[in-house]
């Protein structure tokens, strides 16, 4: 079979309220008409064609990394109309599917089954059954068999009664749909070309209009307003929180936790309440992830704890790291086995080796540290000068006193213990202390200051 997919997508969501066009309002973080394309690919070898129209420029910008055949309908005179956009494009041969930009949680192995019923009959429609159907076209049936889609606008009362609806979404053979769409006429309540004509001719050339049931109302909501972009956004991380527990995570409250892209898990992971997961995260066996943490890309180990309140982007972990309360790790952050980062600290292109410790307020930054290293509270990487950036080089088996700075570029050399509260600016070499700082003194003739 030769898939092709139709996506319309010109409509101009005025409902919205927003500068953003539409289809890149963002459900979990991506842009609607990206969940629309998501997994396509799989279904065909052809790129899919967007129908486009209000805010063109910002659209093809969001998707200019992903091989799509842009068509611009600059007026809107129907679904119909813009599937007519496309039919130069369409081989015979080809099983054409329209999908709606706004409509982004169709599964794939429901286009699978429309297509392959379009791929023996012409023509095939996914159609829902709805407890209120209003505003929605609705499927004409005589004896079982699909007669005509007629739209809410021009629906008799009798046909207001029907329950089973249009989707929107239906498979078609190129070589009818090019036929069809072009007897196209707007003479309807609304005066548009409507695409939902075509099966009313597809009965009078003697087509047996099939159709496919949607699995569920969710799988084929459109959104129109941010009210339902929210209630689709729940639904949508309902179904991930799912997929979670089916793979054997503990999720103390399943819905609170947003999933915002793909994690992955090993067994026996426990999630508290309020994560929030972005791009791609991969958590090992036994993870334990406290409450109110954000989770970007990163790769997490083996029996690693993250504690309440962390943010984690882009940083690889060994096994049984443990990480927070209220650490910061930005990218580049990596943490060998068993090292351990605790509250408000925060690292940046800093890799920490096995063992190693940086337990208190301290900004580890640009650095290479060794193992079994211990860093004391309030220790600082000063890696910038104002204008570039310089390393920390620390060896292994390192102690650094409390609320010292080290200033970049510097290596302290394994072994070295370096004293409390000291500006580190030259190397400190192995095994030895290095401290900088005046002597004590204490003033004996001092006298506190009378009040005046
Ligand atoms: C359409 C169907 C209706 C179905 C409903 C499901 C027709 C005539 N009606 O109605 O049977 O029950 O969807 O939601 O097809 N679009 C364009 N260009 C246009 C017009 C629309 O790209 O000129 C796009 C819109 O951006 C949208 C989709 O097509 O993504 C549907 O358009 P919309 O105006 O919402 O159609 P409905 O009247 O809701
Ligand atoms: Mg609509």
């Amino acid at each position: 079979m030769n898939a092709r997919f139709v996506i319309l997508a010109a409509g101009k969501g005025s409902r919205m309220k927003s500068q953003l066009p539409k289809v890149l309002q963002p459900l979990a973080k991506k842009p609607l008409l990206a969940h629309v394309l998501n997994g396509l690919s799989e279904l065909s070898d052809k790129a899919p064609i967007v129908v486009y129209g209000h805010g063109g420029d910002q659209v093809k910008a969001a998707f200019s990394n992903q091989s799509i055949q842009w068509i611009c309908q600059t007026e809107q005179k129907g679904t119909g109309h813009a599937v007519q956009m496309t039919s130069a494009e369409l081989a015979d041969d080809d099983i054409v599917t329209i999908l709606y930009g706004d409509v982004p949680l169709v599964k794939n192995s429901t286009l699978e089954r429309l297509q392959a019923l379009a791929d023996k009959s012409s023509i095939a429609l996914l159609t829902v059954t709805l407890e209120n159907p209003t505003g929605y076209g609705r499927i004409v049936r005589e004896d079982g068999q699909i007669k005509a889609i007629v739209e809410h606008k021009d629906a008799t009362d009798a046909q207001h009664q029907i329950k089973e609806v249009n989707t929107g979404i239906m498979s078609v053979r190129g070589k009818e749909l090019k036929k069809w769409l072009s007897q196209l006429d707007s003479n309807n309540a609304q005066g548009e070309l409507y695409l939902t004509d075509i099966v009313a001719m597809a009965c009078e050339d003697n087509y047996e209009v099939l159709s496919v049931q949607a699995d569920c109302e969710w799988d084929v909501a459109g959104v129109n307003d941010k009210s339902q972009l929210a209630e689709l956004e729940r639904i949508y991380q309902q179904r991930k929180a799912k997929e979670l527990m089916i793979h054997g995570v503990t999720l103390l409250d399943p819905s609170r936790v947003d999933i915002r892209g793909k994690v992955s898990v090993g067994n026996d992971v426990e999630i508290d309440v309020n994560v929030v997961f972005e791009g791609a995260v991969k958590l090992g066996s036994r993870v334990k992830v406290g409450p109110n943490c954000v989770l970007k890309d990163c790769v997490i180990g083996d029996d690693c704890v993250i504690e309440a309140y962390s943010h984690i982007d882009s940083t690889v972990m060994g096994n049984a790291v443990s990480v927070g309360p209220y650490a910061r790790l930005r990218p580049g952050t990596e943490l060998g086995d068993n090292s351990k980062i605790g509250n408000f600290v925060e690292t940046k292109k800093a890799v920490v080796g096995a063992g190693s410790k940086v337990n208190h307020l301290s900004y580890i930054g640009d650095t290479q540290m060794g193992s079994d290293v211990n860093i004391g509270a309030g220790t600082i990487t000063c890696n910038y000068d104002g204008v570039n950036k310089h390393q920390t080089i620390i060896g292994n088996n390192v102690f650094v006193g409390s609320d010292s700075q080290l200033v970049a570029p510097v290596e302290i050399g394994s072994g070295a213990t370096i004293g409390a509260g000291s500006t580190i600016t030259k190397d400190a070499p192995e095994e030895l202390l290095t401290l900088s700082r005046s002597k004590q003194l204490t003033i004996k003739n001092w006298t506190k200051p009378n009040k005046k």
